[in-house]
């Protein structure tokens, strides 16, 4: 099988977990190592939690690298509210014992693994260290070669404000240089969302099928999730929760999940509208798509993936899904 080299950088972080647990049990990628930064939870913390998945998954082998430890500009405003005072849903799981994170600071191993080319990135948290990548070489950022991140908005209001996503609200500067300097080297971001990850809801029932054809697992992400659930009954009236960036994955694995169009986007940086991505779907600028829109998301592509990796059952063995979907609709 031809894999597909990839980094995640995340901000671990439940759902961001979820994306880590659907990655590792995927063939098709090389996950070649987790870079972390601040978003979240505070960057220690975070890699800290990335290393509590790897544990759980049996994959301590791959390298977590912490990298930057707040936004480039803003203040760094955490998301402990949604994702408990330990990160991970206040699962409080220890560290394991032989985690350590990498020595080597994250924008290092970005430079370095990205400038040989080849390489993509899916990125699940704030653009932090991609922003710092493109300060300390912006030839290596050029080279990514495909970009999938979690974060923005199109049409959807937002999760931080009325228009902002959190991803791209906690450091809109990085997403603004992001935006900007792949404009200038006629790159793309492919932008899975609030559009379409809203659509992604772990409820529990979703859960208790998953807990039934492998109770360790269930019980893991039963584990991480309940504070989340707790959080999204209070402020959304939602029986389960949003698991957005699982999505980002599942799109990098199967192209065909989402759909959209391409525009030039740009990233708000201050102001009542700070972190808004500014979509230029009627081309009023005239400029040349920087980014892939995701706007439509096929659900049930997206469910069969994810318990099909994560359970390691052949999708045919899944025949409650779509019940349970048409249960939910
Ligand atoms: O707005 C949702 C995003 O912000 C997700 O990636 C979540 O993990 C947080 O990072
Ligand atoms: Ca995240």
């Amino acid at each position: 099988m031809n894999r597909k080299k990839v980094i995640i950088d995340c901000d671990p972080g439940i759902d961001d977990s979820l994306a880590i647990m659907l990655a590792l049990a995927s063939p098709e990628l090389e996950v070649l190592g987790i870079t972390v930064t601040a978003g979240n939870a505070p960057v220690d913390m975070g890699a800290g939690n990335a290393g509590k998945v790897l544990d759980f998954c049996h994959r301590s082998d791959i390298p977590v690298y912490a990298g930057a430890g707040q936004p480039l500009v803003k203040e760094y405003i955490n998301a402990l509210d949604t994702h408990g005072a330990d990160g991970l849903g206040e699962s409080f799981l220890d560290v394991p014992k032989d985690f350590h994170v990498q020595e080597k600071p994250a924008v290092e191993f970005l430079a370095e693994t990205l400038g040989k080319g080849g390489v993509s990135v899916i990125a699940l948290g704030p653009l932090t260290n991609l922003a710092e990548l493109i300060k300390k070489d912006s030839q290596a950022f050029g080279k990514i070669e495909r970009l999938v991140s979690m974060g923005g908005n199109f049409r959807s209001h937002g999760n931080c404000s009325p228009v902002a996503e959190y991803n791209y609200w906690e450091d809109p500067d990085a997403a603004a240089l992001v935006f900007r300097t792949l404009s200038e080297q006629n790159g793309r971001i492919e932008m899975v969302g609030l559009d379409v990850t809203r659509k992604i809801v772990l409820t529990p029932t979703m859960l208790a099928y998953i807990s039934r054809l492998n109770p360790e697992t269930g019980g893991f992400i039963r584990k991480i999730t309940k504070f989340y659930m707790d959080f999204h009954w209070e402020w959304e009236h939602l029986i389960g929760c949003v698991i957005n960036d699982p999505l980002a994955v599942a799109q990098f694995l199967d192209p065909e999940i989402l759909s959209g169009f391409d525009a030039y986007t740009d990233v708000q940086t201050d102001g009542i509208a700070r972190g808004e991505t500014v979509v230029d779907s009627m081309r009023f600028y005239r400029r040349p798509a920087n980014a892939r829109v995701y706007t439509q998301v096929d659900v049930r592509r997206f469910w069969h993936l994810f318990l099909s990796r994560i359970l390691s059952r052949p999708d045919g063995a899944l025949d409650l899904i779509d019940s349970i979907l048409c249960e939910e609709e």
